[in-house]
């Protein structure tokens, strides 16, 4: 179960004001000590919020926290400022009142980290989903850009606002926020160019110089050290605790967050190094001619650097600072300045150009964060505006801040404290009035249409003649001289005539937290807000977007003659505008309080918590809180809501609300005290009433939501149920008929199979009588037939013997024949002639064909062989087939010359020079020409010749000589003779009473004796048609040498003489030839 808890629980002094006891004003400061040293630096006084500045920071911002605060009663948990954003957001979401927070205190009083806080709660507790988180980051980053731009350093605070934000944050009806508006309120552009002693320029100046890159810094044409800059400050340039850098890195990430493209960064940052550059522009007097000084740029390096980088014709911008051109009356007269004004309009411009800036920044973000939708949006506005603030010298800015304070107050009074008093009158409600302080008077003493110091000075900055601040003093001591809350030294009210702490050109307002001395010097300048029209022009023309944006008047094509309203116009225009906005919400407040003037944590000086404590109006707050009731509410609407509480007013009560909430109240008990009839409103007076009342409420909704869930739950099961039934009834009715459909078709089916079966069977019945009859019927064929076969068979038994087996052997015999032949034709043996092969016989009847086959095969293939030959070839082979027929079987020799080619001519003679004379001795075609042995008939000795053979003779010659030594006729040989043995002689026999014949017979040997003789045979038979001559082999024939006739005999001798054969004369009649035995 949840743990209720209360503000009163574990509380450190009190927690509301309101229940402070005794309230005096030190027990008010001591409770507020007393909390501040326990680190609880919010304390309510009802629902207002006191919150203050710690100076460091405290664990109590957790997102742990947030969840503790969430969705939980003001007064429930300890006081917190999430408490109080918790409320506003809760009444916007649920009761559709647009909210405003309203935050106020002096400067460094913590208000910007207030309406941060509150920011980021509203953030954390509202809806999510992508698009919600990308509003609320946009709307949470446009902070970091506008503190850069807009806070600076002072005295008071290291990150003062120098600038009024108000910020609408606009809702759906969810909840969940849509955009944001953001107005700002007077940025203190004087800053830009002078900054008090302790004090720094705005913060971006830094950031720029120590956190951009060397390149960015280089295409600025800036420089990183602050002293090269005269409108930086330099006794506090460095902030401890501010890392300048690191935060220009925040800066430009939030930039791109909020939406600004690169290229307008890039402007932005631009205009600011302008800035920077302007200042350093310096200017010298020349004398003019006239005896006048006219102000010329010093050192031009700065404003060429400048021009460049806005893209500024240098000599109209220079030209600007040494003339003004004044238009009156279509007239245009050109006035030279001097140094003084030169600066004076050089200052200008860099304040306005800077304040233009920081406008067109809100704008900027403004288009990005604003909601998209035209819906009605719920708003809640958070207004964060420079606090109350007394410097050593306040001058006009001081004077405008302090008066949005005064206006801020005249709020805070309005709403809680008038307002609330009147409106117990107004109830007849009954009251002891409360004196506070009413600042209105303060109000009309400067915003006062006729004599307000606002106006005057308006009218002072337009009347013509010469006007100083002095002037406009001397016009506020005159007018304002009675005002109560106005001092001057110089008033006509004689009492200040001797107070020395009020100097002559100033004056003194008694505001409401105190009196301010302002300085009158600048008042008339800074309301008058100049820039020459020069400038403006000058700044138009420049080749920057940006630049001619923020300078619409300088537009030569809309020149308004009309003086621009005046600041303090403008200001006191808009906050106006602000006042009647948020008086339109509902207030929430933050008060915020400055424990001390040193920024320090853990001190909190009494005297300055008092001062603030009294001007805030808190006490008073306090003692009209106490005095009256926590809250209050038109009858009809407290008893539409509390109705439920009570058995006689609900569920409708008809009478008058009032007496419907008198009749609530009595039954419920509530004690008279607690509550107060007022004429349209009941009063109730202490919160812890309201809790009862919704504690009760909550319970009985709960119950009430029970009874309701009961009923629908009973009438949603109803008609389920009734639904069901009908459905049930008709799904029924079609199933019924289906099943029936399905049964008379399962009925029908079975009755065709029966049927079929039947007649099946009735079927099969007759066809199994038919079979038999046919089968009958066909058996008798069957026999008829068989029987008349057999007879016929029998008749024809004998012719069939005879004819038949003469049949079945031929075709045996043909089917041998055929595999035979084609057996024989896959197993041909190659075509070479000397092949000998031949495929074995298969059967022995084919004997005869095999052998017939092998012979034909083998001549047909030797005429394929010889089919090939040419002419030279085949007479070469008649040659060596002749020398076969001679000498085969019969001569020893003969098997060695077979390989042996003939080549006939082996001496070439018709090409060899040697034998030149022999050649031409012969007169026919040689066809052997050879070196053979001619055996001498006496000493069987060989001598060397050559032998020729012609066709006609045959021709002896000396080998060396080549003389002709005999030349025989071929028709003169007879015949002649060869050995039978392996040796070479042969001897040529001469016919018996030829011329050649007397010489006697030739016994020769030769290693060619094969193919002289074969050569000598076939000449000699194609020569003479009659016989060829003889040829003789024996191992003994005889020879006619010259007379005698003288036998040759060859004995086989052994080889005495190697291999050669020898021959020997052994007698007379014969001559021995030795051959030795071939081995
Ligand atoms: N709730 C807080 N917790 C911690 N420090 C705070 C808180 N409120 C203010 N401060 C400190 O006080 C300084 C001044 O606060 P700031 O809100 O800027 O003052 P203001 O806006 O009122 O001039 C801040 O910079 C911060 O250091
Ligand atoms: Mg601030």
């Amino acid at each position: 179960m949840e743990v209720k808890t209360s503000l009163l629980d574990n509380m450190i002094g009190v927690g509301d004001m309101v229940l402070l006891e005794p309230l005096n004003e030190d027990s008010f400061l001591d409770n507020l000590k007393k909390r501040f040293d326990h680190n609880e630096i919010y304390t309510y006084i009802g629902s207002v919020v006191i919150s203050i500045n710690p100076y460091r920071s405290l664990p109590i911002y957790t997102p742990e926290k947030v969840e503790e605060y969430r969705n939980r009663n003001f007064y429930e948990l300890s006081p917190h400022i999430y408490a109080l954003a918790d409320e506003a957001y809760r009444s916007l979401r649920d009761q559709d009142k647009d909210q405003c927070i309203l935050i106020t205190g002096e400067s460094g009083a913590g208000k910007t980290e207030a309406s941060k806080l509150v920011m980021s709660y509203v953030a954390a507790v509202c809806g999510k989903g992508q698009e919600v988180n990308k509003v609320k980051e946009q709307l949470l980053q446009s902070n970091p850009v506008l503190e850069a731009f807009g806070n600076a350093k002072t005295v008071r605070n290291d990150n003062s606002s120098r600038f009024g934000k108000y910020m609408d944050i606009e809702f759906d009806f969810k909840g969940d926020p849509l955009g944001g508006v953001i107005s700002n309120y007077l940025l203190e552009k004087s800053r830009v160019v002078k900054q008090p002693r302790g004090e720094r320029n705005f913060h971006i100046f830094y950031q720029l110089l120590s956190g951009a890159s060397d390149d960015t810094l280089k295409k600025l044409k800036l420089d990183r050290d602050f002293s090269k800059y005269n409108y930086l400050s330099l006794d506090s340039a460095a902030v401890s605790g501010l890392d300048d850098a690191a935060n220009f890195r925040t800066v430009r990430n939030a930039m791109q967050i909020v939406g600004f493209m690169e290229n307008e960064m890039q402007s932005v940052l631009e205009l600011v190094a302008a800035v920077l550059k302007l200042g350093n522009i310096e200017f010298k007097p020349e004398l003019r001619c006239n005896g006048i000084d006219e102000s010329r740029v010093k050192d031009k390096n700065d404003l060429k650097e400048m021009c460049e980088l806005l893209g500024i014709e240098q000599s109209v911008l220079e030209r600007a600072f040494s003339y003004r051109t004044v238009e009156a009356k279509m007239e245009k007269v050109s006035t030279t300045l001097n140094v003084a004004q030169a600066y004076y309009a050089r200052d200008a411009l860099a304040k306005n150009l800077y304040s233009r800036l920081f406008s067109w920044l809100i704008t900027r973000i403004n288009e990005t964060i604003r909601a998209q939708a035209k819906t009605r949006h719920k708003v809640m506005g958070v207004l964060d505006i420079y606090g109350f603030e007394i410097f050593e010298d306040n001058s006009f800015e001081q004077f405008i801040i302090n008066y949005c304070n005064e206006k801020l107050q005249q709020i805070f009074i309005e709403l809680t404290l008038r307002e609330e008093q009147e409106e117990y009158v107004r109830e007849g409600i009954e009251w002891t009035n409360i004196e506070y302080f009413n600042n209105a008077i303060i109000c009309d003493l400067i915003e006062n249409n006729q004599n307000g110091i606002l106006a005057m000075l308006d009218e002072e900055c337009l009347r013509p003649g010469t006007v100083t601040d002095e002037t406009f003093l001397d016009k506020l001591n005159t007018i304002c001289a009675e005002h109560q809350h106005f001092e001057s030294r110089l008033s006509k009210n004689s009492k200040f005539l001797t107070d020395h702490s009020l100097p002559h050109n100033c004056f003194r307002i008694q505001h409401y937290a105190g009196k301010v001395l302002y300085k009158a010097e600048g008042f008339v300048d800074k309301n008058n807000d100049l820039l020459y029209r020069d400038l403006s022009q000058a700044m138009y023309k420049a080749n920057h977007s940006l630049m001619k944006q923020l300078f619409p008047e300088g537009n030569p094509a809309k020149v308004n003659l009309k003086r621009p309203p005046t600041a303090g116009f403008q200001f006191r225009a808009s906050v106006g505008t602000l006042m009647s906005n948020l008086q339109t919400k509902n207030p929430n407040y933050i008060r915020c309080v400055k424990p001390n003037d040193k920024k320090a944590s853990h001190i909190f000086t009494e005297a300055l918590v008092c001062h603030q404590v009294r001007y805030l109006g808190l006490m008073e707050n306090v003692r009209v809180r106490r005095a009256g009731y926590a809250f209050r509410q038109a009858y009809e609407p407290c008893l539409e809501r509390y109705k439920m509480l009570c058995k006689k007013t609900w569920p409708h009560w008809r009478g008058p609300a009032r007496e419907g909430v008198e009749v609530l109240l009595t039954d419920l008990q509530v004690p008279t005290e607690e509550f107060s009839y007022g004429r349209s409103k009941i009063f109730i007076r202490n919160p812890r009433t309201l809790f009862f009342l919704e504690e009760k409420r909550k319970q009985c909704l709960e119950d009430l939501a029970t009874l309701i869930q009961k009923i629908y739950r009973g009438w949603k099961c109803r008609r389920q149920f009734l639904l069901l039934k009908k459905s049930q009834i008709v799904v029924a009715a079609w199933y019924r008929r289906y099943a029936q459909q399905k049964k008379y078709q399962n009925i029908k089916k079975a009755t065709t199979v029966v049927q079929s079966y039947a007649r099946g069977w009735q079927a099969r019945k007759l066809l199994r009588k038919l079979k038999h009859e046919k089968k009958c019927e066909e058996a008798v064929t069957t026999i008829s037939a068989y029987w008349h076969g057999t007879q016929v068979r029998r008749e024809y038994r004998k012719f069939f013997r005879a004819n038949a087996g003469k049949k079945i052997y031929n075709f045996t015999i043909q089917r041998i024949m055929q595999k035979y032949f084609l057996d024989l034709k896959h197993n041909m043996p190659p075509m070479s002639p000397i092949d000998k092969s031949w495929p074995p016989r298969p059967y022995l009847f084919l004997e005869g064909v095999h052998t017939e086959l092998k012979r034909i095969f083998h001549l047909w293939r030797c005429k394929k062989y010889r089919s090939q030959f040419t002419e030279e070839k085949r007479a070469v082979y008649e040659e060596k087939l002749k020398a076969s027929e001679l000498f085969k079987d019969k001569k020893a020799l003969y098997p060695s010359s077979v390989s042996q080619p003939f080549k006939g001519d082996y001496l070439e003679i018709n090409k060899n020079p040697k034998y030149q004379k022999l050649n031409n001795v012969v007169d026919e075609k040689v066809l052997l020409a050879d070196v053979v042995n001619k055996i001498n008939r006496a000493n069987g000795k060989g001598s060397a010749r050559i032998l020729l053979l012609t066709k006609r003779s045959l021709i002896l010659a000396d080998q060396k000589t080549g003389h002709v030594k005999a030349s025989v006729p071929l028709a003169d040989l007879a015949s002649v003779s060869a050995s039978t043995q392996a040796d070479g002689f042969f001897a040529l026999q001469l016919k018996e009473g030829s011329t050649s014949a007397a010489k006697g017979d030739f016994l020769l040997s030769s290693d060619h004796l094969i193919e002289i003789i074969t050569k000598l045979h076939r000449v000699s038979a194609s020569f003479s048609e009659k016989e060829p001559i003889g040829l003789d082999i024996s191992d003994e024939f005889l020879v006619q040498f010259k007379h005698d006739k003288v036998c040759i005999k060859f004995i086989q001798g052994s080889p005495k003489n190697g291999n050669n054969a020898s021959c020997k004369r052994k007698n007379n009649r014969l001559l021995e030839v030795s051959v030795p035995v071939s081995p």
